[in-house]
């Protein structure tokens, strides 16, 4: 086989190969250009992609990366529910959702409430966790209080009951002035719901020296009466056996 020949005379193979290598060219501006571009878009992509992962990957209870929930999913003190799908929900009134089941279950405890002449009144429902992260982080900072203290009153968004439709919030027609205060536990309408709720599955969520640490809400029921429902809280129903507290 012929052997390559140089310009010079020297075969290409005496040449070291170091030597064979063209000089590296400069760029052009046009070429610096295209590659401060390239390197743009490729930046942007980047984040766009990072950001999508992070949000379809990390639970939507997550509030930072310096609160971490405990080993059993509690944040705070409570345990995490996700947003119940829409079709499940009923609007009782303009702006006041709950689940069908949940409605159904109050509707007959509401009118057994009436015959004993008590008049519960439905003062919160569902809320979507858009909303609880507004009543979380707004009242917090309204009320110059911490996490750790507002979380004694309101679920961290993603972690409240009140994103299943399940839960429910009940006042007192006579006694307005005790709507979501401690005081409505001295009203007729909470006597007649310690009585006679379980008979329509709603339990108390956090009664007075609860095990998750939750402020004391004689307000706040929650209804258990189907498999789904008792499925989204047998974490804090096991939770509260396991610490001997069963209402
Ligand atoms: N008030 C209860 C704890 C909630 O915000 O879900
Ligand atoms: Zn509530």
């Amino acid at each position: 086989m012929a052997r390559a020949q140089s310009s010079g005379g020297n075969r290409v193979d005496d040449i070291p190969l170091a030597r064979r290598a063209s000089p590296l060219r400069k760029p052009s501006r046009r070429e610096l250009k295209l590659i401060a571009l390239f390197s743009l878009l490729l930046a942007i992509f980047l984040v766009v992609f990072s950001f999508t992962v992070f949000s379809k990957f990390v639970k939507p209870g997550f509030v930072g990366g310096n609160v971490a929930p405990s080993a059993d999913g509690r944040l705070l003190g409570h345990f995490p529910y996700q947003e119940v799908s829409k079709d499940s929900l009923i609007a009782v009134y303009p702006g006041l959702e709950i689940h069908r089941d949940t409605y159904e279950a109050l509707r007959a405890m509401r009118s057994a409430a009436v015959s004993d002449g008590v008049n519960l009144v439905l003062l919160s429902g569902y809320r979507s966790i858009d909303l609880q992260k507004q009543i979380f982080y707004g009242r917090k900072s309204a009320r110059n209080q911490i996490a750790i203290e507002r979380a004694k009153v309101s679920a961290p968004p993603g972690y409240s009951e009140h994103s299943t439709g399940y839960a429910i919030d009940l006042g007192d027609a006579t006694r307005r002035d005790t709507d979501l205060e401690v005081e409505f536990e001295t009203t007729r309408a909470f006597r007649w719901l310690k009585e006679n709720a379980a008979r329509y599955h709603f339990v108390l969520s956090f009664p007075k020296g609860n095990p998750q640490k939750v402020s004391y809400e004689p307000w706040h029921w929650r209804f258990e009466g189907t498999v789904e429902a008792l499925r989204l809280f047998e974490t804090a129903n096991e939770f509260r056996r396991a610490q001997g507290s069963f209402r």
